[in-house]
């Protein structure tokens, strides 16, 4: 065995750094810090609960050799199964709801493991949901082990004995709360039971999202109504068995947008690339923080990799497609002509022009792209440089052809009284957005003019 290696994957598992957030939130009254679980192997804190649950299985006999794991999961607790199974030689059998990204799913695959994808909005007691269908694998297939992250209890024991010891020799428990974001209990539970019993006055703060029943039922005790969300591994539409109500002082409770934006935003200023649990608990420190009136220093863990969400939270068509998109680009068009000083007079030419005419023109007034009416001022297509002298370079168009042969449709008409946010989506899928005033052009708005409103606003 070569010196300073580990014995295999599943023992470089841990010891994750604590580091803190020097942008976000810095005009608060608290100090954040953040545990980057997605630096373990496999990208979430959920390799600890894999590998500790999975240990404990065997221990306790309820996993013999030759065995299938079979599990219900969101994806991060299935490819901590699937590392300890690949290094222990194990099959695995894994349960998605349908709404989980495509990543997930490809990665549980390539493990080599057997994945079944459930529909998500049904109730957890329909026999398709994906609680049903892994219960239901696990009576029938035989010298199986169904793990039940949601209530086997070393679920919260893995925190109790490993994460949350770590953090409280890394930090020497130098922290007023503690954080994390909720869905089967076990991080917070298991956490919180081992600082409380370390330290005396330590606040625990799960953060839940909208539609889920968790926060509600420690606040009333009664199971509300869930709604559904698209935030993946917060929040739940049952009690796991792994929650002890007793260890969590409070909750903050955080919607989709924001956990989404609070995501791209943690990247963007801290260079951290986590997952939308990341932002969704970030976001819910930011609201704990405001009402403070002591400095405090608030400890949060991070559950997962930002990889896992390439083609979702940041990805621009999905975030926009969502209506996820910053709130910044809620401004009335007109208002950003103004302040861009743009005047309606923008030049157009009319369907009767010749390629070398318009061409002339471009040049003569300095301008890159026009747009192209007839008489009436009906909007016919854009002229760019591209679509026009180009194709007259290479031979293709004569000048004294009809303009309409070199029409690029390129654009998107937006009415001057429509949001910002229009032309942000426009300009996601084509180059310029034509702007019209009561049915008539009035200007264009390119990537350009948008990046310089939003910066002569100051806003990100
Ligand atoms: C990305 C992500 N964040 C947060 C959580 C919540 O953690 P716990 O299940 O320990 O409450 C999970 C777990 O399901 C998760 O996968």
């Amino acid at each position: 065995m070569m010196k300073g290696a580990k014995a295999n994957v599943v023992e470089a598992i841990g010891n994750t750094p604590i580091v803190k957030l020097n942008h976000i939130g810095k005009d608060l009254n608290c100090e954040i810090y953040v545990k980057l679980e997605y630096m373990n192997p496999g990208g979430s804190t959920k390799d600890r609960i894999g590998a500790y649950m999975l240990d404990r299985a065997v221990e306790e006999g309820d996993l013999k050799p030759g065995g299938t794991i079979i599990e219900g999961t969101s994806g991060n607790t299935g490819v901590g199964l699937a590392m300890w199974a690949a290094v222990h030689g194990y099959k695995c059998i894994f349960v998605l709801a349908d709404k989980q990204s495509k990543e997930k799913i490809d990665n549980l695959r390539a493990f080599g493991a057997k994945v079944v994808v459930c529909p998500t909005n049904v109730e957890p007691e329909d026999p398709r949901s994906y609680y049903s269908v892994s219960k239901k694998l696990s009576e029938t297939i035989p010298n199986s082990f169904y793990v039940n992250q949601y209530d086997n209890l070393h679920n919260r024991n893995t925190h109790y004995t490993w994460t949350a010891p770590e953090m409280y020799e890394q930090t020497q428990g130098d922290f007023d709360v503690f954080m994390a974001a909720v869905g089967t209990g076990g991080t917070i539970s298991g956490c919180g039971r081992y600082f409380k019993e370390k330290m005396d006055k330590v606040e625990i703060i799960g953060v839940d999202c909208v539609g889920s029943i968790i926060a509600g039922y420690h606040k009333t005790g009664e199971m509300g109504q869930a709604h559904s969300y698209v935030l993946e591994g917060v929040g739940e539409d049952f009690i796991p068995e792994n929650y002890d109500f007793d260890l969590i002082d409070d909750f903050e409770v955080v919607n989709d947008k924001e956990s989404f934006l609070m995501t791209r935003k943690l990247l963007k200023e801290e260079g951290i690339y986590a997952g939308g649990s990341a932002g969704a608990v970030i976001e819910g420190a930011l609201k704990y923080a405001k009402k403070q009136t002591t400095k405090k220093k608030i400890l949060i863990l991070l559950h997962d990799s930002g990889n896992r969400y390439a083609s979702k939270i940041y990805n621009d068509d999905w975030m926009s497609d969502g209506g996820y998109l910053d709130s910044s680009f809620n401004v009335q068009i007109s208002e950003v002509l103004n302040t861009l000083g743009k005047d309606g007079n923008i030049i157009t030419v009319e369907d009767t022009t010749t390629i070398g005419q318009a061409i002339t023109l471009m040049e003569e007034k300095n301008i890159s792209q026009v747009p192209v009416v007839s008489k009436n001022g009906d909007i016919l297509g854009l002229c760019t440089e591209k679509s026009l002298i180009k194709p007259v370079i290479m031979g293709e168009f004569q000048k004294d052809d009809n303009i309409s042969l070199a029409i690029s449709n390129n654009y998107r008409v937006v009415d001057c009284n429509e949001l910002l946010e229009t032309v942000a989506d426009a300009l996601l899928k084509k180059e310029v957005a034509i702007i019209t005033k009561d049915g008539k052009v009035s200007d264009l708005l390119s990537e350009i003019d948008v990046l310089q409103y939003m910066s002569e606003k100051g806003s990100n």
